[in-house]
């Protein structure tokens, strides 16, 4: 065991903290931006807390190291692991098959060996570094056989899963070569947390039918290898942002500015359209696009009345789904631009690129539409934080029925994306709401983001394991 060990202890894929590496060898860390780790760091510097991944590159290590009271414990990857594990089983195997089958799953079993071995590293790490009794809370599809490893290598502690991500219904898990382990990986835990109530259900009915489980209400009832029967519960708890940081920021005097200076920039059209995803197959980008194009076609929007801003940030470049994706985005939007802009006038800004909070809550607040039409989605953080920068109460949100967020936010104009006839009505719909409906719809939207924050969701989440 570690020396300093801690009662509170979070393992993810990634660690929150970016680490950059000097010439002369000397590294500097600084927190991950993200609301995650703002919800985690109150309780975890109270708990002598402990955060345990992959620091995100090849081979790469480093002592422990506490920064705003979270000790981050890094797990090296080698280049194998990460080709195998997090580009292959994670990105290439679960993902596209918790996420509808958006694009085939590829099922092979030295990516499966690589995700059993990667996870009990993680596992390992976590049993050495919780204090006695303490918590261990892990997240994330990445990490699905942790919690059965930890507890059976410390009983002792309280381990808590939260699936960020969808989780399949039946018909699709039971494609899965090696469900049952996943399954049963899962029921290590004593709280099994997913995004929506369908989630939860979803992962019931797998249990029931592919493991032969019984469950009651919540609960599912496993039996241990002495014969005691453990019960675990599944329960939804959607996640949020740091709603109060979002609307500071957003009232901002620098923020504000550069928001009328974007729109001045832009020509100062009527409407601008906005769109901003990591450049992934289940975001929709490519219906909200279609969309978009046909609505220029049909001159039922024109240019320069209305621009496209969509900003895509880089994702997992190694997998060669994303690579086909980007080909797709970049031909569509290389046509839309060259089809209805003009000098000066451009129809669409499409930026493959990171930008920093300032800059995103500034292109929040300049947006008159918002289009988050993602195919299928876990939470959709984005949605969230459109709603929290709109400090002035204007705006619309175009928001896909599929992302988990539809569950909360009911006053946006919920779009099937598949339907794009459906989706070209709500964007016009959207493009002409009146500043009297835009405010009622956004103070409804704006109180619930505000409530339900990423704290609120922790604490409930850690409250509820607690009571286990
Ligand atoms: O939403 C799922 C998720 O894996 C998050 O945990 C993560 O922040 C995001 O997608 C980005 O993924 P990656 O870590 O693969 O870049």
């Amino acid at each position: 065991m570690t020396a300093t060990l801690s009662d509170l202890v979070v393992v993810s894929n990634r660690l929150p903290i970016d680490v950059s590496v000097a010439a002369d060898g000397s590294m500097t860390y600084r927190r991950s931006p993200g609301g995650l780790v703002a919800a985690l760091q109150p309780v975890l510097s109270a708990r002598s807390g402990a955060w345990i991944g992959w620091p995100g590159a090849p081979d790469f290590s480093f002592e422990p190291v506490r920064l705003d009271g979270i000790l981050s414990i890094p797990v090296a990857l080698t280049a194998e692991d990460i080709a195998d594990y997090y580009e292959g089983f994670s990105n290439a195997t679960l993902w596209p098959l918790y996420h509808d089958v958006i694009t085939q799953p590829e099922y092979h079993r030295e990516w499966h060996e690589a995700y059993r071995t990667v996870n009990a590293k993680f596992a390992e790490a976590a049993a050495s570094s919780a204090a006695e009794g303490g918590t261990v809370w892990v997240h994330d599809y990445q990490l699905q056989l942790a919690p059965s490893m930890i507890k059976q290598l410390r009983p002792d502690v309280k381990v808590g899963f939260f699936n960020h991500i969808p989780f399949p219904p039946e018909a699709l898990f039971a494609q899965l070569p090696w469900r049952r382990e996943i399954l049963m990986g899962l029921l290590g835990a004593d709280l099994i947390g997913f995004q929506r109530a369908q989630d939860a259900g979803n992962f019931r009915s797998c249990v029931r039918r592919l493991t032969g489980l019984a469950t009651r209400g919540h609960q599912i009832l496993v039996r241990e290898s002495d014969g005691s029967v453990r019960d675990v519960l599944s329960a939804a708890f959607p996640i949020s942002i740091d709603s109060a940081a979002v609307d500071a920021r957003a009232r901002l005097p620098r923020v504000q500015a550069r928001a009328r200076e974007i729109r001045s920039e832009l020509g100062n059209p009527d409407r601008i359209l906005f769109g901003v995803d990591r450049l992934d197959y289940t975001k929709g980008i490519a219906h909200r696009l279609k969309a978009y194009e046909e609505l220029l076609r049909e001159r039922r929007l024109k240019v320069p009345g209305v621009v496209m801003v969509q900003v895509a940030s880089p994702s997992r470049v190694g997998v060669s789904a994303y690579q086909t994706l980007r080909d797709d985005v970049e031909t569509t939007v290389g046509r839309i631009a060259g089809d209805f802009g003009s000098l000066g006038s451009p129809a669409i800004h499409y930026l493959h690129q990171n930008q920093d909070a300032d800059e995103m809550a500034a292109l929040y607040l300049a947006a008159d539409v918002m289009l988050v039409t993602a195919l299928r989605d876990g939470m959709n953080l984005v949605a969230k934080e459109y709603v929290a920068s709109r400090v002035d109460g204007r705006g619309a949100l175009v928001l896909s029925e599929f992302a988990g967020a539809a569950d909360e936010l009911r006053h946006a104009l919920l779009v099937n994306p598949h339907d794009i006839d459906g989706l070209k009505a709500s964007i016009l719909r959207a493009a002409a709401m009146t500043p009297k409906e835009q405010r009622r719809r956004m103070q409804a939207l704006r109180r619930r983001v505000i409530e339900n924050d990423v704290s609120r969701w922790a604490s409930s989440f850690l409250d509820t394991l607690a009571r286990r």
